[in-house]
């Protein structure tokens, strides 16, 4: 078997395959985006900081806190990448819950830091486990909703997160990506002194290839240093993704509200069907995957995608072996048609 790589499957389609890949939405943005483009000529370096306008926007839903808190990135990739950078130096520890994304554990090396790995129960943070490795780390990241487990953090777990970060005055980065795309109570975003958030506007609004993202910070500080970082290296963010961006902050609630109905029906789906086919399974609270248990995990993604044409990721990526990662942004009959295909594989096991 070749050595599984997620550029092997990344916008493969067509001939019959079905993917539970790839973690981007299939619905549509808000129409709203598209209605600056007929009219649109600006094409002149923006503010590295990103469009005032924006900012403006965004501020709005961050009480008693300005434009000049935040900062528009190349999507929640780049914010996640600058926040390293600035917290941390080679050498540092940056604490990370597992299963995480699978960005953040090279994230973290490439920057020639280490990650600091917490244990999770059925994908819940063992907060045990948590305070103990804390002590010492430059930085946490936290993500809930999650990706790849779609479960969401207890509330009382995150305050006693928020408040031990502030007593030990370590950065606290919260990866808000799905904050929207919650299925079982309402979001509780990470606050206070130390806490950096980073978004996008890649799955709340269907926006992944616009590249857009953000962060936001209390500190100024943090801000500035972010902001010197990028002026060295890719400057502003693309000035008509941010436009595009700006106009999804107009569109109005509902249309974010039909999308999680839809996420939540495919959710119900594809959790109810797992069961079904006998797999141990976490029931995903957000976002829009799930991590069941599948033994010899690489094996079983190598063997539906040549011999059955489905695509699934490997826990291992996600420091999760023995698990698979399905994302079900794809309508209701692929995900049965997909699924009907992963049982017909496991049965003959
Ligand atoms: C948890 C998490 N953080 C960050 C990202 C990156 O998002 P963006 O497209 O905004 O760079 C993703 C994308 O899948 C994600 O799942």
């Amino acid at each position: 078997m070749v050595k599984l790589h997620s550029s092997m499957f990344i916008g493969v389609q067509g001939d019959g395959i079905i993917s539970f890949g790839s973690g981007q939405p299939d619905l549509p943005p808000p129409p709203e985006v598209y209605s600056c483009l007929p009219t649109y000529h600006d094409f002149k370096y923006g503010l590295v900081q990103g469009s005032e306008k924006l900012r403006n926007a965004l501020a709005l839903e961050y009480k008693g806190f300005t434009k000049d808190h935040f900062v528009i990135t190349n999507g929640a990739s780049e914010a996640l990448d600058l926040v390293l950078r600035t917290v941390g130096k080679p050498g540092d520890k940056i604490l990370l819950h597992v299963p995480y994304y699978y960005a953040y554990k090279p994230l973290v090396e490439l920057n020639h830091m280490e990650p600091v790995l917490v244990r999770t129960g059925e994908g819940k943070i063992d907060y045990d486990d948590f305070e103990m490795k804390v002590h010492g780390v430059k930085a946490v990241i936290i993500n809930s909703p999650s990706n790849p487990t779609g479960r969401v953090q207890e509330i009382p777990t995150l305050k006693k997160i928020e408040k031990i970060t502030d007593d030990l005055n370590i950065p606290l980065i919260s990866d808000e990506v799905y904050k929207d795309l919650i299925y079982e109570r309402e979001n509780y975003m990470l606050h206070g002194r130390k806490v950096i958030t980073v978004n996008s506007f890649s799955k709340t609004f269907a926006m992944c290839g616009f590249r857009v993202g953000y962060l936001f910070s209390t500190d100024k500080d943090i801000v500035e240093k972010v902001i010197t970082l990028k002026t060295h290296s890719s400057m502003n963010t693309n000035i008509l993704g941010q436009e595009m961006a700006y106009h999804a902050t107009k569109t109005p609630k509902s249309f974010i509200e039909s999308h999680v109905k839809i996420w939540k029906e495919r959710r119900d789906l594809i959790y109810s069907e797992m069961v079904k086919m006998g797999l141990d399974v976490w029931k995903p609270e957000g976002a829009f995957y799930v991590l069941p248990k599948i033994d010899d995990s690489e094996q079983f993604v190598w063997d539906m995608f040549k011999k059955h044409k489905v695509i699934t990721y490997p826990g291992e990526w996600f420091g999760a072996p023995g698990h698979v990662r399905f994302s079900y942004a794809l309508d209701s009959e692929k995900i049965k048609e997909g699924l009907e295909r992963v049982e017909e594989y496991l049965k003959g096991r």
